[in-house]
């Protein structure tokens, strides 16, 4: 009986250090959260506002819905608060502006765009061309046949003019093609995304044409192609082609999206490099669509909870991406956030939270985000 109760205390506190050794093993005893130092009291005094922060370098963003754009919400306080640009999540995308052919829905764009005017902040605009998110009379006939080159050019230009003019002077960036190269092709055979509708009409002509439309509806606005993925050699090579390729044909492009929906492993050798490359295209550089989920891989297991495991991920993560975005600052012109705070995103599913911004669910400064705070001090 003694034996047995010895045993069991000896198995309790084997775990208790086990489980110390494990929570404390990947932090970095050098990096104190302000948190920390102020016994968790008074983090809201001590966190610089991101604007703020990064104010002579680039704009910050957020994606956001027209729902958000409410100075009465706390979704409308942390905006104004933190941030300099908007970006609509969804409702600037085709299939939201024109559903139906001729008939255009400003309401939620409109919102976004009176708002961010009202609170200082400037607007990218997400997205004029994109195979997805667009109607389906964009691309097909009411027999479902594809449309002929004329037709569809014809109504690209219609929408892309009444689009960009709606909102000239507004909108101070556009990102006027999104996605049209083929994601993953470690040989670089396939170029251009194949099964694209606006390639299966156009081959890649319908690209030039988009950015030829949109400088002439805003002259002013700065023009961008838009991708995911693009960090990785295969891809990052075709999107230098093709912008090579717009620009020594004086296509009118001012700029590369990376959309940035990385992960707390991303590789920094693998940014830098595809900055280098991109930089010698001379275009500007946003990360468009930032969002950095806690997990390793997608086989690691989900968790609803915020753990300290992945508080630590996320601080050297968004450390070395901070790091980054300074160095480069001579040609990042902006970062935008894909959301606000960690109450939503798209990454989230059931079981399984992606956790994956500086603000959290409550929309308060994470400590990540003050290691992005230590950067600039
Ligand atoms: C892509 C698009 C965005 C958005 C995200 C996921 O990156 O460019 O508009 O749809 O996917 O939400």
């Amino acid at each position: 009986m003694k034996n047995l109760r010895f045993n069991i205390w000896a198995i309790i506190a084997l775990s208790i250090f086990v489980f110390a050794c494990d929570s404390t093993e990947d932090v970095d005893p050098d990096v104190k959260d302000p948190q920390d130092q102020n016994n968790g009291k008074d983090e809201e005094v001590a966190a610089i506002p991101l604007k703020e922060l990064f104010k002579d370098h680039f704009p910050i963003g957020a994606a956001i819905t027209p729902q958000h754009a409410d100075l009465g919400t706390n979704h409308g306080e942390a905006l104004v608060k933190h941030f300099s640009s908007v970006t609509a999540e969804n409702v600037m995308k085709p299939d939201a502006l024109q559903r139906e052919k001729g008939v255009f829905t400003w309401d939620g764009a409109d919102r976004i765009v009176q708002f961010a005017k009202s609170n200082n902040m400037k607007v990218r605009g997400h997205t004029l061309t994109w195979h997805s998110q667009s109607p389906d009379w964009m691309f097909y006939d009411q027999n479902g046949a594809l449309l002929s080159k004329e037709v569809a050019l014809d109504q690209l230009e219609e929408h892309i003019t009444t689009v960009v003019s709606r909102y000239k002077g507004d909108v101070y960036a556009w990102d006027v093609v999104n996605e049209a190269m083929f994601d993953w092709d470690p040989n670089g055979e396939i170029i251009y995304r194949e099964d694209s509708p606006w390639y299966k009409i156009f081959g890649p002509s319908y690209i030039d044409s988009a950015f030829v439309f949109a400088r002439r509806a805003d002259p002013d606005a700065k023009l961008f192609y838009n991708d995911y993925n693009s960090i990785f050699s295969w891809k990052r090579n075709k999107i230098y082609n093709l912008v090579k390729r717009l620009k020594d044909n004086n296509i009118p492009i001012d700029g590369v999206g990376l959309q940035g929906h990385w992960f707390v492993g991303t590789s920094e050798e693998e940014i830098r490099t595809t900055l280098d490359l991109f930089r010698g295209l001379g275009v500007e550089i946003q990360i468009t669509e930032l969002d950095i989920p806690v997990y390793m891989s997608n086989d690691e297991p989900g968790s609803t909870v915020y753990t300290e495991t992945f508080s630590t991920r996320q601080k050297q993560a968004y450390k070395m991406l901070f790091q980054i975005f300074l160095d480069y600052k001579d040609i990042i012109t902006g970062v935008t956030f894909w959301g606000i705070g960690d109450d939503a995103t798209w990454l989230d599913k059931p079981g399984r939270k992606a956790f994956p911004f500086l603000l959290d669910e409550n929309l308060q400064p994470k400590p990540a985000y003050f290691e992005v705070q230590k950067l600039l001090n």
